[in-house]
């Protein structure tokens, strides 16, 4: 057995912000963030929360794929930056959308999280113990942004995708997952629960709640996306026995234009195999392939057999991709 896409669904938030908004209280330029990420807008929260998007996305992708929230055995949430801690965000979405029987948990793997959550699912399906999963990448980034470093804060933006997964026949899906520890320091946000060598007892707990944003050196990413991406893909497609021209997409963790176009090159693959919708919502980190799948599956460009590669990369680090045929 394996879990079959069924539906798809989104939630932006509703506040549009573009790069001139942007430029008006820091030292940047359109131009400048456009020629470098490809970004022109992102969606950022202003009432929304990582759960209330979670759930709508999870609302829209269960009415998409005609499965009752009752029917879902699991609910799996990939995200870095929810708005509660306790309980899980996954538990928070269950009450929400009253999928009493599902089993919930959450997922930190950073931009690879949706991508790390579809094959944590797989691995429940291929076990024969789901037979309904909903998987979920949602982020509230804007919260973790320091809005004084032009170098980060440009990047990212704030929404959710969810994706329904049912049970149906066929073999355990090809994939790749990696992660290195040893170069995560190159993309961190430590925790307001980190208070260092303080007992948390002893603690003055005012001061240590420090200031706690995103760091990034930001072409150390670029570098480890150009490199590892491509090598991870081509190790894929070996396994499936498959090329890049018999790939009819590549639906790619959306971070950066020049990123896709570098891995794009290094595969020998038209730039069109690559579709792109960052422009509009910035970084979503593990929102990103969701948002994008719905787009794709609602807008009928993907077509039943389709032949999928998603790929993921990030914070960890982190990296992966997945082989799939669209079957919705
Ligand atoms: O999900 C994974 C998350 N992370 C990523 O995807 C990040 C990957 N990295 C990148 O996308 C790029 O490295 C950035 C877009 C973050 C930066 O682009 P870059 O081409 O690597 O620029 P840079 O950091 O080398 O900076 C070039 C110049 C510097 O000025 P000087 O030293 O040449 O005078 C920066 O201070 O651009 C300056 N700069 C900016 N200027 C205007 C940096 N950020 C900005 C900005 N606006 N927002």
């Amino acid at each position: 057995m394996i879990g079959i896409i069924k539906g798809t669904g989104a939630c932006l938030p509703e506040k549009e912000v573009d790069n001139n908004e942007l430029a008006r209280i820091m030292d940047t330029s359109d131009e400048w963030i456009r020629e470098r990420t490809g970004i022109i807008r992102r969606h950022l929260i202003s009432g929304e929360t990582t759960v209330s998007m979670s759930a709508r996305a999870a609302e829209r992708a269960l009415e998409n794929a005609g499965v009752a929230a009752e029917d879902i055995d699991m609910i799996l949430v990939s995200t870095v930056s929810s708005n509660v801690v306790l309980p899980s965000t996954a538990c928070a979405v269950q009450e929400l959308i009253g999928a009493s029987r599902a089993v919930c948990f959450d997922l930190n793997a950073a931009c690879t999280g949706f991508l790390f959550a579809l094959n944590t699912a797989q691995a429940y399906f291929h076990a024969g113990v789901v037979g309904k999963v909903l998987i979920i990448g949602a982020e509230s980034l804007s919260n973790l942004v320091n809005w004084a470093d032009r170098g980060t804060a440009i990047l990212f933006g704030d929404g959710a995708g969810a994706a329904v997964l049912v049970a149906g026949e066929g073999e355990f899906p090809q994939l790749v997952m990696q992660s290195n520890g040893t170069k995560g320091d190159v993309l961190t946000c430590s925790s307001p629960f980190d208070r260092g060598k303080d007992s948390p007892v002893k603690a003055d707990m005012a001061a240590s709640q420090g200031e706690t944003y995103i760091q990034m050196n930001g072409q150390e990413v670029f570098k480890f996306a150009v490199r590892q991406v491509p090598k991870c893909i081509e190790e894929l497609l070996e396994k499936c026995d498959k090329r890049p021209e018999d790939i009819d997409l590549f639906v790619l963790h959306q971070a950066n234009a020049r990123i896709m176009e570098g891995i794009a090159k290094r595969l020998k693959t038209d730039i069109s195999k690559f579709p792109m919708n960052l422009m509009e919502y910035g970084n979503t980190s593990s929102a990103s392939i969701p948002i994008l799948l719905d787009e794709l599956h609602r807008s009928g460009r993907l077509k039943k057999g389709m032949k999928l590669v998603l790929a993921g990369f990030g914070a960890g680090l982190s990296w992966g991709a997945t082989y799939m045929e669209w079957d919705a």
